[in-house]
């Protein structure tokens, strides 16, 4: 992409609505725009990154062997009046009536209608096990919208489902969840510490939220700091073995690490004094155990191997696909902007023409620019006629992780810049070694 002919509303100002750094440098950075309260369009660069965490949740969903699909964003009333939450889930509902003064509701979430969807059409304990899971956009109709993205009233929302024939099974489900959404934020550069927590409205025996640590998070969160240096690495997990999706489980479940909810003063007081810590995090996930919450009332019930009707039991998965927006930026950004980890930014490097107009240097970063792409990596060219510090302030605002710097002087020595954004550290090198630099760095990153 050539910056000038895309659509990036950069603002000089530091908007006055925003009051935590992620919402900020959203704005600043041309991202979103808030259309009301909690709602947003998605300005092109933001879209992009959206699209790139989506297509982390569904390779790592996929990889576990959850089934994409997708289920619309307004339901029927009657689905919800079958499990009875229909008066249960009160005033964060939107409830829409439609032209035959039908009840309607733009959904929140999607258990009634996943359930109905498997009653309609397993009845074996020979089509288990089986998880469904789709991206799709929820409403909330929160009492405070606040903070960007991070708490929309319309957000995106990985949510996923799983129908086993027994506990034992679920159980595994919901192993092999925890362990797919820590592979999941680990690419996104994240670090996402599970932590038991209560099950609020949806209700069941077991749940865990995972929590980004920030300062402006909602959630109080009490845990051994050592559970922050735990890795997954590029370990491979076998998610058809229940033993080693159990022990990746407990090797990040074991260590202390509560929410506010679920807080035990008592057993947080035998961590040793130098790793016990308070601090704020950001829920970006929360995985939920419930047996036959919804397959009782709701009917959806399988035979088993002996030949007996059984209420389906169930979990259900979710991630906050937009609010990670919010969650990575906090935890990755400095005084002059955002700093996408390479796993997530919306293009792999951005290119920057000293002087515009320039023979040598035009030619070289066009050269550059098709070089990348054919290798596969998407520069954003500033091919703009402006001052470098402009160029450099734009670039270091919407946080692409690796700048080429391309003047008429460097190229005279036959070499350009390279400079890392995490650490502003340059090297000079040819051309082409700046683009077999980049081929290396992002082959990590696949
Ligand atoms: N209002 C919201 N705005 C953005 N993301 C949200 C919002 N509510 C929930 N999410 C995200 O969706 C994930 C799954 O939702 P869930 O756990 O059902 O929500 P909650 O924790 O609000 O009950 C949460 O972990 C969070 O990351
Ligand atoms: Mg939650």
């Amino acid at each position: 992409m050539r910056l000038s002919r895309y659509f990036l509303p950069v603002l000089k100002e530091n908007p006055s609505e925003a009051q935590i750094v992620s919402h900020r440098l959203m704005l600043r950075a041309g991202m979103i725009r808030q259309q009301a309260a909690g709602i947003y369009s998605w300005l092109p660069l933001g879209y992009k990154v959206l699209k790139r965490i989506e297509q982390i949740v569904h390779e790592e969903q996929i990889r576990a062997g959850h089934i994409p699909l997708l289920m619309p964003t307004l339901q029927p009333a009657d689905l919800w009046r079958e499990s009875g939450r229909y008066d249960a889930y009160g005033a964060e509902m939107l409830r829409i009536k439609d032209r035959h003064e039908r009840d309607m509701l733009y959904g929140p979430t999607n258990e009634e209608m996943i359930t109905d969807i498997f009653r309609s059409h397993v009845g074996s304990y020979k089509d288990l096990p089986l998880t469904l899971y789709h991206i799709q956009w929820k409403f909330r109709d929160e009492v405070r919208p606040r903070f960007g993205v991070m708490r929309g009233r319309e957000f995106l929302m990985k949510d996923g489902y799983n129908f086993d024939i027994d506990k034992p099974s679920a159980l595994h489900a919901y192993n092999r969840h925890m362990v797919s959404y820590l592979r999941t934020y680990e690419r996104m550069g994240l670090t996402a510490i599970p932590m038991r927590a209560d099950s609020g409205p949806i209700g069941g025996d077991d749940t865990h939220e995972f929590l980004v640590l920030a300062q402006t998070g909602e959630s109080e969160v009490f845990y051994d700091d050592r559970v922050t240096q735990l890795k997954l690495g590029d370990r491979e997990v076998d998610y058809d073995n229940w033993d080693e999706v159990a022990g990746v489980c407990k090797e990040f479940t074991t260590l202390y690490a509560r929410t506010d909810e679920t807080h035990d003063a008592a057993k947080f007081a035998e961590i040793p004094e130098e790793h016990r810590k308070v601090g704020r995090g950001i829920e970006v996930g929360q995985i939920f155990f419930f047996g036959t919450k919804y397959s009782e009332p709701m009917g959806a019930v399988v035979v088993n191997d002996k030949g007996e009707r059984v209420p389906v039991q169930m979990g259900s998965h979710g991630i906050g696909v937009s609010r990670l927006l919010g969650a990575i930026i906090e935890a990755s950004h400095d005084e002059k902007g955002i700093i996408w980890p390479e796993g997530v930014t919306p293009f792999h490097a951005g290119i920057v023409n000293l002087k515009q107009g320039d023979g040598a240097a035009d030619a070289a970063c066009e050269a550059l620019y098709k070089a990348l792409a054919a290798a596969g990596l998407e520069a954003l060219y500033d091919d703009r006629n402006e001052r470098a510090g402009a160029k450099f302030a734009t670039m270091d605002l919407i946080g692409l992780p690796w700048r080429i710097t391309v003047g008429p002087r460097g190229l005279e020595k036959g070499v350009v810049e390279l400079t890392s954004r995490r650490t502003g550290e340059s090297e000079e090198l040819a051309p082409e070694a700046a683009v077999a630099r980049l081929v290396e760095i992002y082959a990590a990153h696949r």
